[in-house]
């Protein structure tokens, strides 16, 4: 592996890659609906549900797409605080749904009393919100924000991102009350891009049966058809469900607390790290995320020059999202990454520095 401290895609596992090279299978043959009938039960695990996980291939944006097309006729109430909850909002719009915005500073968190000032004023079909913010590195509150919208509005159907952190990160859709939660397979999943998982819970199932224009492809109700047939409506990424296969027997064999630990150790360490050189942290303090740092550079490093040296040791670190490119780069520290791989990282940025 070269390690890849890069938000996505990650490194993904020799044994997972060679996973892809298996020879192909007719999707609507009994040994392809047993696969991927055994990737769905494992990912429920991930999602801490006992609710249908969909598998679908697309990226995550495409199941941003998904969640408004089905959940909701007009209202959202999209929150933001980074680029991708950011761009969870114009998926909204150019759907053509009515989204109402609900934006904090980039760095600060989104909390629940702004969350219930906006559901007092307005009341939503569907509510948008980034569990891990990859552009900031701020890790949401989103169990709080669920109690929130269930006391201030139980009809609002909660959808989740979680394509930087589900996986890495214990979210708990059944027990928080989520409506969709959803990831993308090239993060924590250590997988390669191309697949996004989605668990949905009834109530949202039953609320997009009276949803017009879902579309087509990412029609949750006629996925769900399929589902129960251990099938999907359209040809589905065959070698990638072939990979998700055996890295969900890697994940669930590592142990998902202790998955869960060795990603929160290694963000300490990072942080740590960041602050003790005289960096700064993007996200405010109590937010931080588990699974990427974006530190702030306050040193004013020329990122190109620290990326080439790391480049030179077979490492790479990724610049600031959009407009924080150069005001703050990023440290990943997910999916198959180590403790060990971030102090071989850490050392050669000692290196640098020095
Ligand atoms: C939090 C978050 N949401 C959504 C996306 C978009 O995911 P994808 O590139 O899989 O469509 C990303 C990608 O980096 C992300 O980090």
């Amino acid at each position: 592996m070269s390690p890849m401290f890069v938000p996505g895609p990650v490194d993904v596992n020799p044994a997972v890659l060679a996973a892809q090279a298996q020879p192909m299978l007719p999707h609507r043959s009994k040994e392809f609906e047993e696969i991927f009938q055994r990737c769905s039960e494992k990912a429920r695990n991930l999602f801490f549900t006992n609710r249908r996980v969909f598998i679908t291939t697309a990226s995550g944006t495409g199941l941003q797409e998904a969640a408004v097309r089905n959940l909701a006729k007009q209202t959202v109430l999209s929150c933001v605080n980074g680029a991708f909850g950011k761009r969870w909002y114009e998926v909204a719009q150019t759907n053509g749904k009515q989204a109402d915005l609900l934006e904090v500073e980039w760095g600060q968190p989104l909390l629940p009393e702004a969350v219930a000032e906006a559901l007092r004023k307005k009341q939503y079909e569907v509510i948008t919100l980034v569990h891990n913010e990859t552009s900031t590195g701020v890790q949401n509150p989103v169990e709080q924000i669920a109690a929130t919208v269930h006391e201030f509005s139980p009809d609002t159907l909660i959808c989740v991102d979680a394509v930087s952190s589900l996986g890495g990160v214990k979210i708990e859709m059944d027990a928080w009350g989520l409506d969709l939660l959803l990831t993308s397979s090239q993060k924590c999943l250590a997988l390669p891009p191309g697949l996004a998982l989605a668990a949905v819970s009834d109530r949202a199932m039953a609320y997009a049966q009276g949803v017009p224009n879902r579309g087509w492809y990412f029609d949750l109700v006629r996925m769900e058809k399929h589902l129960n047939k251990d099938s999907t409506p359209a040809t589905p990424a065959l070698s990638l469900i072939f990979a998700l296969d055996v890295q969900l027997e890697r994940i669930l064999g590592e142990g998902l607390e202790v998955r869960f630990k060795r990603h929160s150790d290694m963000a300490s360490r990072v942080q740590d790290w960041s602050l003790a050189h005289g960096l700064g942290l993007f996200a405010a303090a109590g937010y931080r995320s588990q699974t990427v740092t974006t530190v702030t550079n306050t040193l004013n490093l020329d990122f190109y020059r620290l990326n080439e040296f790391l480049m030179a040791h077979d490492m790479r670190i990724a610049n600031g999202y959009g407009s924080l490119k150069g005001k703050t780069f990023r440290i990943a520290h997910m999916g198959e990454t180590q403790l060990e791989h971030i102090e071989t990282l850490l050392a050669s940025m000692n290196e640098f520095l020095a």
